[in-house]
This record gives C-alpha cells, sequence and structure tokens, in this order.
C-alpha cells in the first residue's frame, strides 16, 4: 500500500489568515508538507453548520500549490460539486445521505477533471455502495457526525473500513480509503492498522500553536 497520507482540516484554522495557515502545513523542516489540504463546505442545511463555499475555494486555490480535497457537506451535490473540480479542486467528495444519483454526481466530478470522492455518514452502511466503487477515487468514511470538529473519534466505523479494506484489496481497486473526524495522535494508529490511507486532522493540527510539529508526529504514528 502507498504511503499514509495527512489531510489537514482548516476548520480549526484561522478563516481571517488562511494562507499562513495552509503554508504552515506545507513544507518544514519536520515533515515533507501535507498530501492534501481539506476543505470543509456546509450550508447549514445538509449538517447545522456553516462554513464556506466556492468563492473562498477558488481564493484557496490560488493560494497554494497543494492539492485541495474539498469535503461537501451540503444537499443539492449534483447542482454544486462539479464546480468545484472545474475550479481546480483536485479531490471533490460529496455525501452518500445527500443524494439519490451518486454515480451521476462522481461522473460528473470526474468530467470536470476531479477525483470524485463519496462521503459516509457514522450511521450509514457502505454495502450499497460496494458493487459502483469503481465510480469513485475515494471513500470518505466519517469517524463523527459531520458538522463540527473537536468531537470524539467514533471507533465502530473502523469496521467499514476494514471490509472496505477488504474488498478493494480483493478486486484491485484503486480507491483511498480516507477517514475524517476526531484522528489525534491517540487514534491515528488504530486507523491506520484498520487500512485507512489518508487521515483528516483538524483539532490536531491546528488546535495548538505548532501545527507543522502536529503533522509530523501524525504522520509518524500512521506509518509505524
Ligand atoms: C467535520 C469535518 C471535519 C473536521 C474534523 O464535519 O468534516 O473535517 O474538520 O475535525 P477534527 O479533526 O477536529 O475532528
Ligand atoms: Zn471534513
Amino acid at each position: 500500500r502507498p504511503a499514509p497520507m495527512i489531510a489537514p482540516s482548516i476548520l480549526s484554522a484561522d478563516f481571517a489568515n488562511l494562507a499562513s495557515e495552509i503554508a504552515a502545513v506545507g513544507p518544514s523542516p519536520v515533515d515533507p508538507g501535507v498530501d492534501w489540504v481539506h476543505v470543509d463546505v456546509m450550508d447549514n442545511h445538509f449538517v447545522p453548520n456553516l462554513t464556506l463555499g466556492l468563492p473562498v475555494v477558488e481564493s484557496i486555490l490560488k493560494a497554494t500549490d497543494i492539492p485541495i480535497d474539498c469535503h461537501l457537506m451540503i444537499t443539492d451535490p449534483g447542482r454544486w460539486a462539479p464546480g468545484y473540480a472545474e475550479a481546480g479542486a483536485y479531490n471533490v467528495s460529496f455525501h452518500a445521505e445527500a443524494t439519490d444519483d451518486p454515480i451521476s454526481v462522481a461522473r460528473d466530478i470526474r468530467a470536470a477533471g476531479g477525483k470524485a470522492g463519496l462521503g459516509i455518514k457514522p450511521g450509514t452502511s457502505i454495502e450499497p455502495y460496494l458493487e459502483i466503487l469503481p465510480e469513485f477515487d475515494t471513500l470518505l468514511i466519517m469517524s463523527v457526525e459531520p458538522g463540527f470538529g473537536g468531537q470524539k473519534f467514533m471507533p465502530e466505523v473502523l469496521d467499514k473500513v476494514r471490509r472496505l479494506r477488504e474488498v478493494i484489496d480483493g478486486e484491485q481497486l484503486k480507491l483511498l480509503i480516507e477517514i475524517d473526524g476526531g484522528i489525534s495522535a491517540s487514534t491515528i494508529e488504530q486507523a491506520a492498522e484498520a487500512g485507512v490511507d489518508c487521515f483528516v486532522a483538524g483539532s490536531a493540527v491546528y488546535g495548538g500553536d505548532d501545527p507543522a510539529a502536529r503533522v509530523a508526529e501524525l504522520r509518524a504514528l500512521a506509518t509505524a
């Protein structure tokens, strides 16, 4: 398997200084630089919280060369998701619970030049989606209820990760398993062991005063 990827979530960063907050997790003396920057788009409808949308993502894209991973926690993803890919986001994940037609949304994202990701809330089964995995580049397994940073990791979702790992490896699919929510120095090892490829971490990276050191620490624990 490829080396573990670290994707800091700017949800816990200073929104008035996003360019410097992102630069703080780029290449540093302690880490080669994060793999993706995770941007949480919330519409106060799919989740009870509001963050930012396409205009801010467009500005972020201009401010960094690090691939941007958009996590759309919004209703009607078919209408909005392709625009994020067109703008230049590297990966665009939308939620399984937000659409009846995940295949069309994924195909539209790919047609717009992005990687397509499927988000799965903690209470949602992955079984109905196992046969459409080739439509996706990433499976985003939520390990907290989406909407807020700083919540407690839900270890029970690791059963879904193990099941996905088995299917992906068995069918030799090129699909990344990404986990989002409550990832920290005390939870990342169990997630890595279950088979996660890409680790989102918000408060664990931006909650303190040395984001680069936290990234290096998480990467070391995920690699061990
Ligand atoms: C929550 C977001 C996460 C959030 C994670 O709905 O999807 O990306 O930033 O924050 P932590 O790592 O603090 O749980
Ligand atoms: Zn997220």
